[in-house]
């Protein structure tokens, strides 16, 4: 799918998926606004005793969010989706509704690090267990299914190594197994990969990030042609109270407007940046899809839309006390925990998103201390690669100066 619109569901959509970006769940009444205001009504009002209006409370249903999630389905061709106040609370209801005591999950090993602490620390505790595998491995991925497995969850490209899962091969797998395949897909978006297409189950979101990409509005959701599933993921929100609130539904469904815009464009930017720092002599490895090689590279690109998002990984050579002189130099990339914005932002994984992961599971994966994750903004590609330049110089530059100040101390 991507830029045009397929007939795959039985729920389809007819428009382009650059128009769906823009539509509305109703056309228009003459003399309305163009941006529909926010509902930030907690409660609906009935007519008479026993009516059964479309939206009773909030905490179940609303306007504004039922507006957010009809476009973010119609950009899978599935129903609407259901959103959650955040990435983490979709997840969570979603494993709620899937899992109960005795269940085994498969999930990747190089997922995001909150996903990873839900299912070592929280759902164990309720008697689900979870092996991790690397999921770029079918093989892996087949001899991990057990009778009891139910949920397969596998996040592609990996979080921050941006290792490629073939998702049509573990779908193939998950069907025969007849277990549920989930993906997260908050990296790419449904502009740069449609997992359900591949045959995935479940398309998981952190709209915080790209999808949002105005770093205003936390929210998750959930996407599925599965009515069953949906219908009871939105039990699963009714009785835990986690959907999103109408203003960030409402910021939300601005954002989206422009997201093919923003996601073609600054995945163009990481892919040169990508390129641009292989060829640096500071640095010691590059993570991004168009690097990879062989199988890997050939998954990606036929899995992938037109490019490979905007999120690189690197190390620098010099190690942790570099990477900390690099991040410290750079003027145009602001030190945060967080990915997806219209803002280039770097993150080191070890000490921020992923500081909740053991580090032997970390460094089995690829994450050193000296990993640095960046995600590229809308600003000129050229102002980017100048800013990374003379961070690098710097880095360098430093070293050597703290090494002369070192031997002079020394010396004294
Ligand atoms: C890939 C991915 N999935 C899920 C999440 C969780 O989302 P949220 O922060 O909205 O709870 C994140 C957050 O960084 C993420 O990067």
């Amino acid at each position: 799918m991507g830029s045009t619109s397929t007939q795959s569901s039985s729920f389809s959509y007819s428009d382009s998926f650059e128009s769906r970006c823009l539509q509305r769940a109703h056309p228009y009444k003459d003399g309305q606004a163009l941006v529909d205001g926010i509902v930030q009504s907690t409660t609906f009002a009935r007519c008479a005793v026993g009516t059964n209006p479309e939206h009773q409370y909030s905490r179940v249903s609303n306007p504004t969010v039922s507006g957010l999630e009809y476009t973010l389905g119609s950009l899978e061709d599935a129903p609407p989706a259901v959103c959650f106040a955040t990435g983490l609370a979709a997840e969570t209801a979603l494993f709620l509704s899937l899992l109960r005591a005795g269940d085994h999950v498969i999930c990747g090993r190089s997922v995001y690090g909150g996903t990873t602490r839900l299912f070592q620390q929280l759902f164990s505790e309720l008697g689900v267990e979870t092996t991790f595998v690397d999921s770029s491995s079918a093989d892996a991925v087949q001899i991990a299914v057990r009778p009891n497995t139910r949920l397969i969850f596998v996040e592609t490209p990996a979080n921050p190594t941006l290792g490629i899962t073939d998702i049509s091969a573990i779908a193939k797998i998950a069907r025969l197994a007849g277990v549920l395949l989930a993906v997260d897909n908050t990296f790419l978006t449904p502009v740069l990969q449609q997992p359900l297409d591949l045959g995935a189950d479940i398309s998981v979101y952190s709209t915080t990030k790209f999808i949002d990409g105005h770093s205003v509005a936390l929210g998750g959701s959930i996407v599925s042609r599965n009515e069953q599933v949906l219908e009871r993921i939105r039990f699963i929100r009714k009785c835990t109270g986690g959907i999103q609130a109408p203003f960030n539904a409402w910021l939300t469904t601005n954002g989206i407007k422009t997201l093919p815009l923003r996601i073609r464009a600054q995945s163009a930017s990481a892919r040169r940046i990508a390129e641009w720092l292989s060829d640096r002599h500071e640095i010691e490895g590059v993570y991004y899809p168009s690097l990879l090689k062989g199988e890997a590279k050939a998954i990606a690109e036929r899995q992938h839309l037109g490019g490979h998002g905007a999120v690189v990984s690197f190390s620098i050579k010099g190690g942790i006390e570099a990477g900390k002189r690099f991040v410290q130099s750079l003027k145009r990339c602001t030190l945060v925990e967080h990915v997806g914005s219209v803002e280039t932002l770097i993150t080191h994984p070890a000490s921020m998103t992923h500081a909740d992961v053991p580090r032997e599971q970390r460094e089995a994966v690829g994450i050193s201390d000296g990993l640095l994750r960046l995600s590229v903004g809308i600003e000129l590609v050229e102002e980017l690669i100048s800013d990374l330049e003379q961070g690098l110089v710097a880095a360098c530059l430093n070293k050597r100066a703290s090494s002369v100040a070192e031997e002079v101390c020394c010396a004294n």
